[in-house]
């Protein structure tokens, strides 16, 4: 969602914003803009619509001469995405700029208030209120001015600021909306992600929520709310340059499906010795004494990640587990209590809903596992324990290593939780642990076994109505399976458990309709048979997905994606990544913006 750069130092400060705000498209957004502090006082660029516009408009940057500014890709909730509604938002006098992550929820209290005090809104967002605030409370001091604001302020936001009688300094400011500090020699700089600043910066420090910072081309000053100086914690930035880069390939996407085997190696390897699951300490104190109960929730890709580990750990743990989306589970007034464990899984770790679910699950007394990709990100905080899926940077909006190492880190933990309540044997659990040193090479099989896929995908995917069934783990890869077509190929596709099938929508099968049918459930295999008969029947042609040699699917569907065996737990990962890569030609074929879909952001920090 919203993205927010900001720099002082000996550079342009504008093409350094420009490269910070390119990093972050890929969150997703619908304007940008800058403000640059110049001889001339404050530039101003937005407009709506994608970043090259704004470069053309400001030939580069090169239009808005200066050392120290601010900018902003905005992802429209209040008012639409135009020039005005875009970021920075200025006030009257036109002495504070200042971009915004996040909701303002007083900011209609705030509005007519402000009007009443004369002040004239130029925008409709709830962002401007906060330049007025500055101005308001502004006798010559900048930071007294924005301690004064934030203390009015309710809602989620990182904001960063300039004011006109102070050039060459910028402040950044995080209350519940990520912001991360970049330090450098003679320049530093601040974003909402560190992709944006990666490539400059090897030293840098993530705000905490109720603090801001003053950043000065010679240093950097962190302070809380109420104007106390706070010591920084300064981390190491390790992201090579190609972490945040296609490095050849045509879409950060297909880089990131391809990258699966590697992603899925970081993920395991630290969680296996010795031919068995452990997780060591990682667990901390994450484990209620008495487990009574699992409740899993996120967001998306990760709750459909957080289905399949529902099964894993039931049939492993024999203990119940729901899974639930997290939007859900904070108003559903949920079943949960000391001996519950919560697991919420996120890529980002900044997805609010999900932050908002555990919250509600934590003041319920449960204990929280947090199985996050993005380091020090917010979900990390709250939880009692995390465990790190390592799947490197993941850029495209679409999820697809993001989800394959959350499915693995969650077996895993099912096994690991298996053998702590001592529910399996030794063999068992050796056998499972030796499926997961194998799926690695078993993801690649399934890539390498597949080159027909372009072709699958314009002969089943660019029209008419597509449907994916599977029963068990393979209706929960089913639903990745459809979002993944949902998302990038704007394709309307629906994934249904088969047994469901002729419960309803059996009714739309027709001529032309085409089925997805995941079989890679050999126990069920004779159902699945059974239901590719049926719509196969009423004129569906049907793409299998089933493990390699199977013969009978072979000769019920019209054609089959082969994947490896790895046993009935790892099959999802295996099986998904041929559908992941199905999704991405379908897109290609039909021309889309694959990495950035249209209404789509990659981090929904808002609710
Ligand atoms: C957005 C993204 C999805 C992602 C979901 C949850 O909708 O577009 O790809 O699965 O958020 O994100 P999280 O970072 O919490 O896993």
């Amino acid at each position: 969602m919203c993205g927010i750069v900001g720099y002082t130092g000996g550079r342009e400060a504008a093409p350094f914003l420009l490269s910070g705000l390119r990093a972050l498209e890929y969150r997703g957004y619908d304007s940008a803009g800058l403000a640059v502090m110049g001889e001339g006082g404050l530039q101003l660029a937005k407009t709506s619509g994608r970043i090259e516009r704004l470069a053309e408009k400001t030939r580069g940057g090169a239009a808005l001469p200066g050392r120290s500014g601010i900018g902003h890709t905005r992802w429209a909730t209040h008012g639409a995405p135009t020039d005005v509604n875009a970021h920075p938002h200025v006030s009257c006098g036109g002495r504070f700029a200042v971009v915004h992550n996040g909701i303002i929820e007083n900011y209609a209290a705030l509005r007519a208030e402000l009007t009443a005090l004369g002040c004239s809104f130029r925008s409709e967002t709830d962002t401007e209120v906060i330049a007025h605030l500055l101005e308001l409370g502004y006798d010559g001091d900048f930071r007294e001015a924005l301690m004064r604001t934030v203390a009015r302020l309710e809602g989620s936001y990182a904001l960063g600021v300039v004011c006109t009688d102070f050039p060459g300094e910028v402040y950044a400011v995080r209350e519940a909306s990520p912001l991360i500090l970049g330090l450098g020699a003679g320049e530093n700089c601040f974003a909402s992600d560190l992709a944006a600043i990666a490539p400059y910066t090897k030293s840098a420090v993530r705000l905490e929520d109720g603090q801001f910072a003053r950043l000065r081309p010679e240093g950097v000053q962190v302070y809380d709310f109420a104007g106390r100086p706070v010591e920084p914690e300064i981390f190491r930035v390790d992201w090579g340059p190609e972490a945040a880069e296609k490095g050849g390939w045509e879409h950060f996407m297909l880089k990131e499906i391809m990258e699966q085997p590697r992603a899925l190696r970081s993920a395991l390897a630290p969680r296996l010795r010795d031919g068995l699951v452990d997780f060591g300490a990682e667990l901390g104190s994450a484990l209620p004494e008495r487990l009574g109960s699992v409740v899993i929730t996120a967001c998306g890709s990760a709750y459909y990640a957080g289905c399949v580990g529902k099964l894993a750990i039931e049939r492993l743990c024999r203990v119940p587990v729901t899974a639930e989306l997290a939007s859900e589970l904070r108003y559903s007034d949920p079943l949960i209590g000391e001996d519950t464990l919560v697991i919420a899984l996120s890529q980002s770790g900044e997805t609010a809903d999900t932050l908002a679910a555990v919250r509600e699950c934590r003041s319920r007394g449960a204990k929280v596992l947090a199985i996050v990709n993005a380091e020090g990100s917010s979900l990390t905080k709250l939880a009692d324990a995390v465990l790190y899926t390592r799947a490197g940077p993941e850029i495209a909006v679409a999820s697809t290593k993001g989800y394959t190492t959350q499915v693995a880190v969650l077996t895993a933990l099912a096994a690991e939780l298996a053998r702590r309540l001592g529910r399996l044997t030794e063999p068992e659990l050796r056998e499972l642990a030796a499926g997961l040193y194998r799926l690695p090479d078993a993801v690649q099989k399934a890539i390498d076994l597949n080159p027909g896929l372009p072709e699958l995908a314009r002969r089943y995917c660019l029209g008419g109505a597509l449907y994916y069934i599977g029963r068990g783990t393979d209706r929960a890869v089913a639903l990745e399976a459809a979002l993944k077509m949902k998302e990038i190929s704007y394709r309307h596709a629906e994934a249904y458990a088969a047994g469901e099938l002729k419960h309803g929508t059996i009714a739309l099968v027709e001529e032309g309709t085409s089925v997805v049918a995941l079989c890679c459930r050999t126990e069920l295999l004779g159902k699945m048979i059974s239901s590719i008969e049926e719509v196969k029947a009423r004129g569906a042609k049907v793409l299998a997905v089933a493990p390699a040699g199977e013969r009978r699917i072979l000769a019920a569907a019209d054609d089959v994606i082969t994947v490896p065996r790895t046993g009935p737990l790892l099959d999802p990962v295996a099986e998904i990544v041929p559908l992941q890569l199905l999704a991405y030609y379908a897109a290609r074929e039909l021309g889309c913006d694959i990495d950035k879909p249209k209404n789509l952001a990659k981090s929904v920090t808002v609710e």
